[in-house]
């Protein structure tokens, strides 16, 4: 998922702040220098396979009806199964003869520039660890669950393949501008929390959304949330929530529309950001197209219990 690539500017900020993952330096740094190790599937336990069960048997139930045609289409071409945690060589043998990408195994967040490089390059990184028992919800990387039942789906669709390679070369652009915040919450707003608009109804595509067996329920089907039509500038200038469900979803009509993205000369864009305004991430604006509008209680409620007691007396 990248969680810990931060919105600088956002309520949510931290220690982290703008990294796909960890300094360059950390103790635990990888021998190659692109970060990645061997999958060693082979040493999974018979509980790290028990969890993937659990997970993947308890999504795959919700996933029908709210996960994109595209989605289903690639999970059924994978040889991703209930019984066993992929195989990384297996999975990029089709992936490569599908649309050119592989996924290479990291033994956690990366630097940033790693992560650009590699998606540059159609090398989708992912943890090779699972999540254990009694942290089925909790995620502090992202592991093999939410990176190859959420991502490697949507890798099998072309129109994705391409945007998210162009993605990592507009990530390395961006970082040399100091633009990242800005493009990351494209990633943040389509990659990973995206839905799209079909003509049987909103559907999600977006592998924190997918891979997420409370998310999938409220990005769909909660009141609370807004729905808003994707507007690549809205998107640059919206914060996001790492911390909890997101307030807001944009909404593809079509993947076609990532395409363009990655066709976009984004300097122009980004000197216009410079002066314009930044927005909430539960904020609707004049200017928005609603597909629908949320009523907020979710994060009311939310808010409410942080509040700490006694402090209105
Ligand atoms: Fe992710």
């Amino acid at each position: 998922m990248q969680r810990q690539l931060q919105d600088q500017g956002g309520e949510a900020r931290g220690a982290a702040a703008t990294r796909h993952g960890l300094a360059a330096g950390d103790a635990g740094r990888p021998e190659r220098a692109d970060w990645t190790i061997d999958q060693g599937w082979e040493r999974y336990t018979a509980e790290d396979h028990g969890v993937w069960k659990t997970l993947f048997e308890r999504q795959t139930a919700l996933l029908p009806g709210r996960a994109c045609d595209a989605y289903v289409d690639g999970m059924r071409r994978l040889p991703i199964g209930a019984d066993a945690i992929p195989d990384f060589r297996r999975l990029s043998d089709v992936l490569m003869q599908r649309t050119g990408w592989q996924v290479v195994a990291v033994p956690g967040l990366v630097p940033d520039e790693v992560f650009f490089d590699h998606l540059a390059h159609r090398r989708f990184p992912a943890g090779h660890f699972i999540r254990k028992p009694h942290e089925l919800d909790y995620l502090e990387e992202p592991d093999v669950f939410h990176d190859v039942f959420g991502h490697v789906p949507m890798l099998m669709n072309p129109v994705i393949a391409d945007y998210i390679q162009a993605y990592g070369e507009g990530g390395l652009r961006a970082q040399r501008l100091g633009y990242l915040p800005n493009l990351a919450r494209v990633y943040w707003y389509t990659v990973e929390f995206g839905l799209l608009r079909q003509r049987d109804g909103l559907r999600l595509y977006g592998a924190g959304i997918a891979s997420s067996y409370t998310e999938s329920v409220f990005a769909l089907d909660s009141a609370s949330p807004n729905r808003l039509r994707f507007d690549l500038e809205r998107v640059m200038r919206t914060h996001y929530r790492i911390d909890d469900f997101q307030e807001t979803y944009f909404v593809l009509d079509d993947f076609d529309e990532l395409l363009e993205l990655a066709r976009i000369d984004f300097a122009p864009l980004y000197a216009r950001l410079q002066a314009g305004p930044e927005h909430g991430p539960g904020e609707v604006l004049a200017t928005d197209t609603v597909v629908t509008r949320g009523d907020g209680s979710y994060h009311r409620a939310r808010r409410a219990d942080a509040t700490p007691r006694g402090a209105s007396t």
